[in-house]
């Protein structure tokens, strides 16, 4: 018995250590040039591939880097598990973003990244009702949703933040998921199903699981998956977390339905009473309605909102915690702008007044991006750019957005973390509408650019410094005794906060 349980666990490990080797072979070999552009991240001539690929997995900022500083104006190659990324310079983005997603798609490049066959992130190549509707709903009724959001923070305060006026150590960036989960909820679902705790579980857990399940199928190559799918478990989670969704989602449907028949609610309601679902429900085609297919689209957007929403908070307190002497001007602003504000509106008259706390949110964000290239296009024909440069079908192509972020001939002294830099470029005459977040441009690329930039983008600004002037005014922040500033951990392109950090955190008397 002891004897076949020791040979089935040796012939397991000799079955996962073949994999490997025959995976890393296949990389290997895989290496055709299609593009004409010089590989970045080998150390020497004879270095094979797949190290220089296993390398990308922990060290994509200093092979970014090697490439951006030799070849900055032009192009070159950064080779991770699972493509070969074309990473273009910054001059190419005037000719590329107004290109539409039948030429050049963000989409297909999201779902390449996620690796959506498996991870039930092709969705959004079936459609695009979940960019429709906050082109079409959210953004042109920002006011009424940010309100909505705005409860739900409120709500988050009272029940996810202790209230104890000594200090308390927290993980803050778990209570700044929830907090954003509630208020995504909100927009999305209305009230009461944003304070469904099952829901607000399954759009944090969906994005780890997302997470989990793509990096590791992009550490294999693509005729593995079928077979590597099936063992995942972050893989059947995903399943399931998209089951319960659908338990939540389904009888919403119904409810919106019902409301119809008996015509309490119609397609032209105030956008108060319509939940960004049921302004789905409304505008959907074909099968976009089924319950199904729903509850992942829902999931798929609190995965694109809530995640960078909430990262963008955390790393903000963790750089206020590192640079303690700037809470005082914030709060300043924030007292001053909130004043009287029973006479005023929030997202015409505060939101956009907090210039100080925006450019300390874009510092932050300079040095902390979630991704180190955006935006990410896919080409989905052979392209050839005004100056010959041929991009294949199917090739992946990026821009370096975080090495753009820290060329000193783009801004000066990049390396100094200068919370009020754009707040004083916004001072200078003719620039007072410049250099604001949501403004993508070749040098600002945190929110992607062009036709295709983040269509969430005004609601995730509202969103992250309604919740930040909410923690200044009422709370105090530091980091516990001998600590400061948490590490970023980096897997592939992506980046995130040590999700073991803590903070600590008091109530303001
Ligand atoms: C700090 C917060 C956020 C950051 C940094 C961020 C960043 C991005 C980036 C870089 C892209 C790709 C754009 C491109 O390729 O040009 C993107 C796409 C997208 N974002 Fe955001 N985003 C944020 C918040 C949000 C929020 C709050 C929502 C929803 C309300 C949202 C919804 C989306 C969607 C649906 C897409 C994909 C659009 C498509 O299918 O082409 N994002 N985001």
């Amino acid at each position: 018995m002891i004897a076949s349980k020791i040979l089935f666990h040796n012939s397991t490990i000799l079955f996962c250590i073949c994999t490997l080797f025959f995976a890393l072979f296949y990389s290997s070999i895989k290496n055709r040039r299609r593009v004409k552009a010089p590989f970045v991240g080998y150390r020497t001539w004879f270095e094979p591939t797949f190290l220089v690929r296993l390398r990308f997995v922990k060290n994509a900022r200093e092979i970014l880097t090697s490439g951006y500083e030799k070849y900055k104006d032009g192009i070159f190659i950064v080779r991770r598990n699972d493509a070969d990324i074309l990473v273009l310079s910054n001059k190419y983005l005037d000719e590329i973003r107004l290109l539409p997603n039948t030429v050049l798609s963000s989409v297909a490049s999201q779902v390449n990244n996620l690796v959506g066959k498996y991870t039930y992130a092709s969705i959004m190549l079936e459609s695009n009702l979940h960019t429709r509707v906050l082109q079409s709903q959210l953004t042109p009724n920002l006011g009424v949703y940010i309100s909505k959001a705005t409860v739900e923070l409120e709500h988050s305060l009272k029940n996810d933040v202790p209230s104890s006026e000594g200090w308390i150590e927290v993980n803050i960036q778990s209570i700044v998921q929830t907090m954003v989960s509630r208020m995504s909820g909100a927009a999305f679902l209305g009230y009461p199903a944003c304070r469904n705790q099952e829901w607000l579980k399954l759009s944090v857990k969906f994005s780890i699981d997302i997470f989990r399940t793509s990096f590791t199928l992009r550490m294999f190559p693509r005729f593995m998956h079928p077979l590597l799918a099936i063992v995942i478990p972050s893989r059947y989670r995903i399943r399931q977390h998209i089951r319960e969704a659908e338990k939540i989602i389904a009888p919403l449907i119904l409810e919106h339905r019902e409301k119809q028949t008996l015509g309490a609610v119609a397609k032209s309601s105030s956008p108060e009473d319509v939940t960004l679902l049921t302004w789905m429900l409304d505008n959907a085609t074909g099968t976009e309605a089924d319950p199904t297919e729903m509850a992942n689209r829902q999931l798929i957007l609190t995965l694109a909102s809530i995640h960078t929403t909430s990262l963008a908070v955390t790393h903000t307190l963790y750089d206020l915690c590192a640079h303690p002497e700037y809470f005082d001007p914030l709060r300043e602003e924030i007292r001053n702008v909130f004043k009287d504000l029973d006479e005023k509106d929030l997202l015409r008259d505060c939101i956009p007044q907090l210039q100080k706390l925006e450019s300390f949110i874009m510092e932050s964000q300079r040095f902390n991006p979630p991704i180190l290239m955006t935006p990410q296009r896919t080409a989905m024909r052979d392209i050839t750019l005004r100056d010959g440069t041929f991009i294949p079908v199917g090739q992946a192509i990026s821009f370096p957005s975080a090495n753009i972020a820290m060329d000193p001939l783009v801004i000066p002294n990049p390396e100094i973390f200068d919370p009020f830099r754009s707040y004083y470029k916004r001072k200078q005459p003719g620039q007072e509408r410049r250099h604001l977040m949501v403004l993508t441009d070749k040098n600002n690329l945190a929110f992607g650019h062009g036709k295709q930039a983040c269509p969430g983008r005004h609601f995730a600004v509202a969103e992250i410094k309604t919740i930040l002037a909410r923690f200044l005014m009422d709370y105090e922040f530091k980091y516990p005794p001998g600590k400061g500033r948490p590490r970023n951990f980096f897997v592939d392109d992506n980046i995130f906060p040590d999700p073991s950090a803590r903070l600590m955190i008091r109530r303001r008397v």
